[in-house]
């Protein structure tokens, strides 16, 4: 279909570079529990990658079977030399795991792939050939190109699912994603000179786009692929993993300081229902409205604290002790009730504006002090520089 056949990749190779030698490439695989599939996997790599191409392959494994030692007696059959990276906290999940393996990566373009041979290994020289010819920085592998499908994809349920993130994704990242029509992609081929590893915060499945996102790789290009039915075991994918996968949608929208705040600000809206359906309980309840608000107030605070501390600053949760963070988050919210009036106040009385624009100004003004306050006095690392261990926190929160 694309004119590029594992044999005529050294030609190819040698022209772009000028070199005999062809570019390596390091194939990179995440693993969690697929000790019946890796065996596999290594046969048919070994079958699809010609000799002039250097390869090797670097799992980087989660597994609590016995991955690793399946992985290290098939190893001794293959030409190439194999890794096995296992790492005892198994931080980011599959994505955390990939960059592990590019961090590890030695050759000048890393291909990543998962280990049920949902992946064809017979792509993965196409992938780097392509690169190399077209010149692109990435190459993705695609399932919405003629020629691809998703024939594995098991069930409408999942396509719909499938479907409604690469639109959601495609909506967000318009620009990081022109020209990738398959963002949830997990089978690419990257150049290692485009991986900024200290740029990327991997969370979850979606390590594509955290690259195309974080890193914005120069030219991209793709190539058709067939989604394959899994070879042996069940996928490692949760509801937990949809959860995550938001989560990382809304990291990668508000790396910005302003779309943060506008994040910030859209999460504070959000307060008002809480408050208001409290308010409503309270006021039903026979308690006077005065103590009410005051005290409905304080669920839209919960509400608002629980959701920025999820969704916006999740890795700078650390610095200080949860009940910390409660407290100073609820002073903050408060403060700002109390500082509204006065502020109003002066200026409708000393700058002589009339009560509207006054209104407007001292809510924009207390909001974006709010912000800064939250940033700085509930989530910046502590000034002696004491960080609470992830342990500390969870002894004192049980
Ligand atoms: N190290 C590590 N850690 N590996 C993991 C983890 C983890 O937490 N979770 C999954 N993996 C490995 C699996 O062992 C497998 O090799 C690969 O990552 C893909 O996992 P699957 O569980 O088989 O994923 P999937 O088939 O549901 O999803 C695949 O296709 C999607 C497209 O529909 C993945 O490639 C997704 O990234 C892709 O979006
Ligand atoms: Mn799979």
């Amino acid at each position: 279909g694309l004119g590029f056949s594992p044999e005529a990749l050294g030609d190819t190779l040698g022209e772009t570079a000028g070199v005999a030698e062809p570019a390596a490439v390091t194939v990179v695989i995440p693993t969690f529990n697929e000790s019946a599939n890796v065996r596999e996997l290594l046969h048919r790599l070994t079958d699809s990658v010609p000799a002039r191409l250097p390869c090797e392959v670097v799992f980087v494994d989660d597994s609590s079977d016995d991955t690793p030692a399946v992985i290290s007696e098939a190893a001794q059959d293959c030409p190439f030399p194999v890794t096995v990276i296992h790492r005892e906290s198994p931080e980011g999940g599959l994505g955390g795991a990939v960059v592990e393996g590019m961090k590890a990566a030695g050759s000048d373009w890393i291909v990543v792939m998962d280990a049920d041979l949902q992946h064809p290994p017979s792509l993965v020289p196409d992938l780097v050939a392509t690169g190399e010819k077209e010149s692109a920085d990435l190459v993705v592998a695609s399932r919405y190109l003629p020629g691809g499908s998703r024939a594995g994809l098991a069930g409408g349920y999942r396509v719909a699912v499938s479907r409604g993130a690469t639109w959601l994704a495609k909506g967000l990242f318009p620009r990081a994603l022109r020209g990738i029509s398959d963002p949830m992609s997990g089978f690419f081929a990257i150049r290692r000179s485009a991986v900024t590893a200290e740029a990327l915060k991997p969370l979850g499945y979606k390590i594509l786009l955290e690259l195309a996102v974080r890193c914005r790789p120069g030219e991209v290009a793709e190539v058709p692929f067939v989604f394959q039915d899994r070879f042996a075991g069940e996928s490692k994918s949760t509801a937990r993993e949809g959860l995550r996968f938001l989560r990382h949608l809304v990291g990668l929208r508000t790396a910005s300081p302003l779309a943060r705040m506008a994040a910030f600000g859209v999460i504070g809206l959000t307060g008002f229902v809480p408050n208001l359906l409290a308010l409503h309980a309270l006021v039903t309840a026979g308690v006077h409205y005065l103590p009410a608000e005051i005290l409905a107030n304080q669920f839209g605070v919960l509400w608002n604290f629980l959701l920025i501390e999820v969704l916006l600053f999740r890795d700078r949760r650390h610095h200080r002790h949860w009940a910390d963070r409660v407290g100073r988050f609820a002073l903050l919210a408060n403060a700002d009730l109390v500082l509204r009036i006065p502020l109003i106040a002066l200026l409708v009385g000393q700058f002589h504006l009339a009560v509207l624009p006054a209104t407007t100004l001292a809510l924009l003004t207390t909001f974006v002090l709010r912000f800064a306050g939250t940033e700085a006095l509930v989530y910046l690392p502590r000034r002696d520089g004491t960080a609470r261990s992830r342990t500390g926190t969870a002894r004192s929160t049980s």
